[in-house]
């Protein structure tokens, strides 16, 4: 499949397992290490797409599960593509469906052809398989594509994962297969799974290596398993990934997560966590995680972090944030979403220039014994 002319991915800088590097698009570059926010609906949750850009987010990510649903890909495609339709002129990442029908759809139904559901929004029928997932994404005009995959949650029984995971394998070939039709300059990537079960693992990634994709993701992890878990399978499986190529850790995770994974070979990540949590009063910061909505902050005319790059950390008093998350205003949702979304860029931006300069560990040391020492 590969080389895909138009994308590329080149490794600057290594530091032991960690790499940082650079994405290369038609659409522009991806530093990585990289944190793309999560664009469900077409939107970045509370933010404009200028703020998204000023943060130094490179990529974004769009699910193809909700805008099926809303408004339809074929809308889309007929209003100029998902770029446009939502102001985002850089990279633009989908998710390919299945594990989001998996969570949020309701009667579902999966063979081996696909999965057909009963929409969440309005109980409608629609079916999605691997070769329909890959159309969609085509549809939104996504840079990077993700096949249709099984995701379990764990635990579970071996036999369940080993299905998923086999199921899996075959709908990367035939989403490989769909993803032909596509212009050049898009990619698609293969996604490992085989849930807590080291072999399985290794069976995945040697077979996604062998069909030669242009990246590889890690899902069916931080599904119930504790961190360690997680992080023992991203340690089996990076050894049967192609080194010069992309590798993204799906739906993860605190600031901790994405530290222990870069180390460990990760290039991007993605995760509701920052703007689900920002919404709900907590916040992100180098002294660990403040919640808003704690009654000690009422009273606190200071800003929340004065170092940090995010105006909403700087110009704001806590006491204020306190006040419009008790009061649920929209602005505190939104200046919590920033300053979190900020927060993660930061520690990307953080992690790449260790890594250049070799200081990796360090660097982890630094930040962790930040959040410990918690002196706000
Ligand atoms: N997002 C988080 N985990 C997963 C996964 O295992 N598969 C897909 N497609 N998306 C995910």
């Amino acid at each position: 499949m590969t080389p895909v002319p138009g994308f590329s991915f080149a490794v600057h800088g290594r530091d032991g397992a960690a790499r940082t590097g650079v994405v290369t698009t038609p659409r522009g570059a991806i530093r990585t290490p990289a944190f793309m926010p999560v664009g469900t609906q077409a939107t970045v949750k509370g933010m404009y797409m200028d703020q998204v850009k000023a943060l130094g987010a490179d990529v974004i990510l769009g699910n193809t599960y909700h805008l099926m649903l809303r408004p339809g890909a074929e809308r889309i495609a007929a209003l100029g593509g998902l770029h446009r339709f939502g102001g985002w002129s850089g990279p633009i990442l989908t998710d390919s469906g299945g594990f989001q029908v998996m969570s949020l759809a309701k009667l579902r139904k999966l063979t081996e052809q696909g999965v057909t559901f009963a929409s969440h929004v309005d109980g409608s029928r629609f079916e999605l398989t691997p070769e329909r997932s890959v159309e969609i994404q085509g549809l939104l005009g996504a840079d990077i594509q993700m096949q249709l995959d099984e995701c379990v949650a764990l635990p579970n029984e071996r036999a369940a994962i080993d299905k998923a995971m086999q199921l899996s394998l075959r709908w990367a070939e035939r989403s490989r297969r769909a993803f032909e039709a596509q212009p050049a300059g898009r990619a698609l990537f293969g996604i490992v799974q085989g849930g807590d079960q080291p072999d399985l693992r290794v069976a995945s990634a040697k077979a996604l290596a062998a069909m030669d994709f242009p990246g590889y993701s890690i899902g069916g992890l931080a599904v119930g398993e504790p961190q360690a878990v997680m992080l023992a399978m991203i340690e089996e499986v990076m050894p049967h990934l192609p080194d010069d190529k992309p590798h993204y850790l799906m739906g993860v995770g605190t600031p901790d997560d994405l530290l222990a994974a870069v180390a460990r070979g990760v290039d991007m990540f993605d995760c509701v966590m920052p703007t689900r949590n920002g919404r709900h009063g907590q916040a992100f910061t180098r002294f660990g995680k403040v919640n808003f909505r704690n009654a000690r902050h009422a009273d606190d005319p200071r800003p929340l972090d004065e170092a940090s790059s995010c105006p909403a950390a700087r110009d704001y008093s806590r006491a204020y944030l306190h006040h419009l998350v008790r009061t649920e205003e929209m602005l505190g949702s939104m200046l919590i979403t920033w300053i979190n979304l900020a927060y993660y860029q930061e520690l990307m931006a953080g992690a790449r220039a260790a890594i250049a300069a070799g200081r990796y560990a360090d660097y982890m040391a630094e930040v962790r014994d930040g959040w410990a020492r918690g002196d706000i």
